[in-house]
């Protein structure tokens, strides 16, 4: 099978459901349609409201998922945003937001794995391999209550420090 076939099966992974995935034969290059499925629907109850139900975004406001750059970003770099939020100037597909993204610590962190592998396989061609036990530990690396991140540069600080636990 060829790479960019694999790719639109991912695609379709993004909005197809599990079953008919299974019919179409994409099944054996994706996660347990469960787990997929799982992750569709936090993404779809926690990021989409900003992000889109595509990943799409809201230019200028809200920056896309789809296609941007920040998903090359690792697994944890991921969750970090999510639970420690971000803010500041940031460039994503080219374009410069100044925006906020809250934290948002309340996710489990079931939910949190799920949604950056909803993330890798909707709009990536790389799988994930971030557990839920691996956001536990994230999770304790800024004790209480600390402002977002400020931009890529304080996420790539705090995936360094993390990388140096
Ligand atoms: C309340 C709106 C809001 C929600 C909800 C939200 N985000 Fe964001 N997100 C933003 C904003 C605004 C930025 C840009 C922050 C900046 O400009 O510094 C951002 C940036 C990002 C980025 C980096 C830039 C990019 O577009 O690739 C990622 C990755 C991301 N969010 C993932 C998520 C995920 C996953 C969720 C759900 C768990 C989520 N966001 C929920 C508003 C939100």
């Amino acid at each position: 099978m060829t790479k960019v076939y694999s790719n639109r099966c991912r695609a379709v992974a993004g909005t197809a459901l599990a079953a008919l995935l299974l019919l179409v034969g994409c099944s054996s290059e994706l996660p347990p349609p469960g787990e997929m499925a799982q992750g569709q629907e936090a993404y779809l109850r926690w990021c989409a409201s900003c992000h889109g139900n595509q990943g799409e975004g809201k230019p200028p406001t809200f920056p896309p998922l789809a296609g941007s750059e920040w998903l090359d970003l690792s697994d944890e770099a991921l969750a970090l945003i999510i639970l420690y939020g971000l803010r500041g100037e940031i460039e994503v597909m080219g374009q410069i937001y100044r925006g906020y993204m809250p934290p948002m610590q309340h996710l489990r962190d079931q939910d949190i794995a799920d949604i950056v592998l909803f993330m890798r396989n909707a709009w990536t061609d790389r799988e994930a391999h971030l557990d839920a036990a691996a956001v536990a530990e994230l999770r304790t690396v800024f004790p209480g209550r600390r402002p977002p991140l400020e931009g890529l540069e304080g996420l790539l600080e705090a995936v360094e420090f993390v990388e140096s636990r």
